[in-house]
């Protein structure tokens, strides 16, 4: 048990997720920090080849293939006096609302490019939910032991595409076959990279020692200096406080798969990455912030996830901690339903070890087995009187019509819809015009972890169906604007779960279209929900 107070632990906790393309590295560099962190012994065991490849979880096969248990949702590790809490970003075919959501709870987001493609598709949106959200974002440029793109061009692409100065800290020497390390901007230090080794690289060496010449040749180290002393004219010197306002963000270079940049990326998060800071919330209908040092412990639920096992009704709902001393036991109100609730068995995970919490404090996650008591976007506290925020909707990129097989079932179908939208599995939209339901998902998991929900907790079976709509924007404007625009567009309209207007189009396309036609009317990609 921890004897410091909560302001003292929570300025200790470096809590965030990664975010990336499919592919760009997001396990390995994973599974690489957790040794750098200490968590693990040796890496280069997680890639699963051949059939264990489209097992559902990156961290499940993290937990399958090392025997660790992380529960694929938050791995903790204390190095160096701090506390970093990994939150999973589900990607690939996981990839869901989840996704997006847990980036609510992450208080800083690791940014993975892979060095040859630089900022792809994923990469974009995933980014974008963090802009929204003002996390600060760090940037590991990824795989320079392949052939890579220009640095240069990379850090252009950051600026264009992200409207983020990019700062580097550290410089390469080459890349792919001919990739030799790199220089650490801050201290003219080169670090060089051993080819083929996994973990061991030399110790560093200064730039300007005669040592150098062991790891560059003259023409090497002159296009690393001239890259270096270019690249500082450039680029804006890091700035810690513009990095925390989402303005600039430090840019790391590396090898996950050599272990290579991996310390200094942890080390990086350690120096600048954010510890919580205060929430916005109600307490008692006021307006406040709710700092982490706080009494009260406080926090809201970002995820629910079903249990693993399927014999286990039992879901496990993430409770990210704003402030406080959590301890054990402790009884925590909701805030909506005021329902109670004794947390005695709640999960705390550690890399090394799943464990009941004993203690907990801002920034932390904990996980609270329920019976689906507790519900995605719940505030939880002592006095049941905090609310933060809730979480937001984001407009779904796949809709799709269902239908219930039982035509006498309609009924049935249309709550249990309700109720699935509610816990924020899917979204439900239910157009002006028509009978049929539209559900909205921004991954193909979702509808999949809905048919059977739907199967086995309300005894309905449901057909997909391709709907005419591609795409799902919240109205808003004012009333008049709106109005006009809702009686112009009356077979594209739908109402979601709170009855709130939504503009269903059939492309992207059809969007700019009504946009520039109706300046006046916004169409959100997001619903902040109340
Ligand atoms: P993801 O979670 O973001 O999808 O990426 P993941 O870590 O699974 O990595 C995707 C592929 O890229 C893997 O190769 C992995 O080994 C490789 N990789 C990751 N980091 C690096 C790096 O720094 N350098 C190089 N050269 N490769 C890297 P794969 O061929 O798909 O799998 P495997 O069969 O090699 O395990």
């Amino acid at each position: 048990m921890s004897s410091h107070s909560p302001a003292v632990e929570a300025a200790r906790r470096r809590t965030f997720a990664i975010i990336s393309h499919p592919d760009a590295g997001k396990t390995t560099l994973t599974e690489n920090l957790l040794l750098a962190g200490g968590a693990i012994r040796a890496a280069g065991q997680v890639r699963a080849r051949g059939e264990n490849r489209r097992t559902r979880s990156d961290w499940m096969k993290i937990e399958r293939e090392r025997g660790i248990s992380v529960s694929a949702s938050v791995m903790t590790f204390d190095h160096d006096g701090l506390m970093f809490n990994l939150l999973d970003t589900p990607g690939h075919e996981d990839f869901s609302e989840d996704t997006y959501r847990t980036l609510t709870a992450a208080d800083a987001a690791v940014m993975v490019l892979d060095a040859a493609k630089g900022i792809e598709p994923q990469t974009l949106k995933l980014f974008e939910v963090c802009r929204l959200r003002d996390i600060p974002i760090v940037t590991f440029i990824n795989k320079m032991d392949r052939e890579a793109q220009d640095p240069f061009a990379l850090l252009d692409e950051i600026a264009s595409k992200l409207a983020l100065d990019p700062a580097p800290l550290y410089w390469p020497a080459g890349s792919g076959g001919r990739f030799k390390g790199m220089l650490d901007l801050r201290r003219e230090q080169f670090l060089p990279f051993a080819k083929g080794s996994h973990e061991g690289h030399p110790a560093p060496v200064a730039l300007k020692s005669n040592a150098i010449v062991t790891h560059l040749d003259p023409d090497e180290q002159g296009e690393l200096e001239e890259g270096a002393m270019l690249v500082q004219e450039a680029a804006k010197p890091f700035d810690p406080q513009s990095f925390l306002e989402g303005h600039m963000t430090p840019v790391f270079f590396g090898s996950a798969l050599r272990h290579f940049g991996v310390e200094q990326l942890l080390e990086g998060l350690g120096a600048y990455a954010p510890a919580p800071k205060p929430v916005a919330a109600l307490r008692a209908g006021e307006e406040t912030h709710i700092a982490p040092g706080e009494k009260e412990v406080t926090g809201f639920v970002f995820k629910v996830q079903a249990n693993m096992d399927p014999n286990h009704r039992d879901r496990i709902a993430f409770l990210k901690l704003c402030s406080g001393r959590f301890s054990r036991g402790m009884k925590l109100k909701v805030q909506n339903t005021g329902r109670q609730l004794s947390v005695n068995a709640p999960v705390m995970f550690f890399a090394s070890d799943r464990e009941l919490a004993e203690d907990a404090f801002a920034g932390d996650v904990i996980g609270i087995p329920n019976h689906g008591v507790l519900r995605v976007g719940d505030s939880l506290s002592e006095s049941g009187q905090v609310r933060f925020a809730g979480l937001p909707n984001f407009a779904p990129e796949i809709l799709q019509r269902v239908r219930v097989k039982d035509p006498l079932k309609a009924k049935h179908l249309k709550k249990a819809l309700e109720g699935l939208a509610e816990e924020g599995v899917t979204q439900l939209f239910r157009p002006h015009i028509g009978a049929d339901f539209i559900v909205g998902a921004v991954g193909q998991l979702q509808f999949e972890v809905m048919a059977d929900r739907l199967a086995n907790e309300y005894a309905l079976e449901v057909i997909f169906e391709a709907s005419p709509f591609a795409e799902a924007r919240w109205l808003a404007g004012d009333k008049a604007d709106v109005e006009d625009f809702m009686g112009k567009h009356r077979t594209a309209l739908a109402a979601d779960i709170d009855d709130q207007p939504v503009f269903l189009a059939k492309s992207a396309w059809e969007i700019g279209y009504v946009s520039e036609r109706f300046p006046k009317v916004r169409f959100e990609r997001t619903k902040e929900r109340a």
